[in-house]
């Protein structure tokens, strides 16, 4: 066997079109405790919130991607981690059921958004928090469970899109929606082509079986450090090319640009203290109807 390190081989990296929905957190706060990073205690800056987030829409509309925004709502701080509010493939909306109840008030202003854009909207039975558990990735949905979306919420999932659905757990209460701890880096469609569907992820947010299952899948993975972990590093939002991180995760920037993504930087510090970042920040709407 060659010692020699030979430059990395990776596909060639293609930007794909995206949609997103995003929500100005005019009324952000931290006023209740539903994960380890809120701390109610603590005041939080709403303007600076607001100045973060829109350099996060900035960063989507300069390369070219499509946000839509639904209005905020008085009283739902929360309501800024769009991620939660859904979770849609091929013009089918998914609505959310919270496992909890700060949160309950959301779930109808989102149905009713995504009912008024023409989407097919299904009502949810199960509990689970749309797309912060659950990711598509190529043609299958990981689905996380072990803090917020229960498990049986996976079939449910599995049935109303058609797809394979991959379920994992998560063990450690920081990293407590799959977003926090898996990243989507490559195009959904193509996949099965010329491009592969990738991702990065924090092993150490896993049960054991979990981590053997991302093992297997995905050999290819992007394996981050719980220091980027815990940073947020993997609340990431990427269009195959350009991929929308923390500047903090630096170790996870190097390992980005070594497989030939480019890492665009984009601090939400102020939206942390809620406990989210970029992705929970950003619903993908895939197809119309
Ligand atoms: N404070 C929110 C909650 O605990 C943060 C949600 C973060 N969203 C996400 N997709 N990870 O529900």
């Amino acid at each position: 066997m060659s010692t020699q390190t030979l430059p990395q081989a990776h596909p060639p990296r293609i930007q794909q079109h995206r949609r997103y929905l995003m929500c100005r957190p005019e009324h952000f706060t931290v006023s209740y405790r539903i994960n380890p990073w809120m701390e109610p205690e603590r005041p939080t800056d709403t303007a600076k919130a607001i100045a973060q987030w829109e350099k996060l829409y900035d960063a989507y509309v300069a390369l070219g991607h499509e946000v839509e925004l639904i209005d905020p709502v008085p009283g739902l701080p929360d309501m800024v981690y769009t991620a939660n509010g859904g979770f849609v493939i091929d013009g089918r909306a998914l609505g959310v059921k919270f496992r909890v109840g700060e949160r309950r008030g959301e779930e109808r202003p989102f149905m009713d958004w995504f009912a008024a854009q023409g989407f097919d909207v299904v009502e949810p039975f199960e509990v689970q928090e749309g797309e912060g558990d659950f990711l598509l990735v190529g043609e299958t949905i990981l689905a996380g469970t072990g803090f917020r979306s229960a498990g049986d919420s996976h079939r449910e999932v599995a049935e109303v899109f058609d797809r394979e659905v991959v379920s994992l757990r998560l063990i450690d209460p920081r990293f407590y929606h799959l977003d926090t701890a898996i990243a989507v880096l490559d195009p959904v469609e193509g996949a099965g082509g010329a491009l592969r569907a990738n991702i990065a992820y924090l092993p150490t947010a896993f049960d054991d079986a979990s981590q053997q299952t991302l093992a297997e899948r995905f050999p290819d993975a992007i394996r981050v450090s719980d220091a980027d972990g815990a940073v947020f590093g993997l609340n990431a939002a990427s269009d195959g090319r350009n991929v929308f991180i923390s500047p903090r995760a630096t170790g996870f920037d190097a390992q980005l640009r070594d497989r030939g993504y480019t890492p665009v930087h984009v601090d939400l510090s102020e939206l942390l203290l809620g406990g989210g970042g970029i992705k929970c920040c950003t619903l993908e709407l895939r197809g119309t109807r």
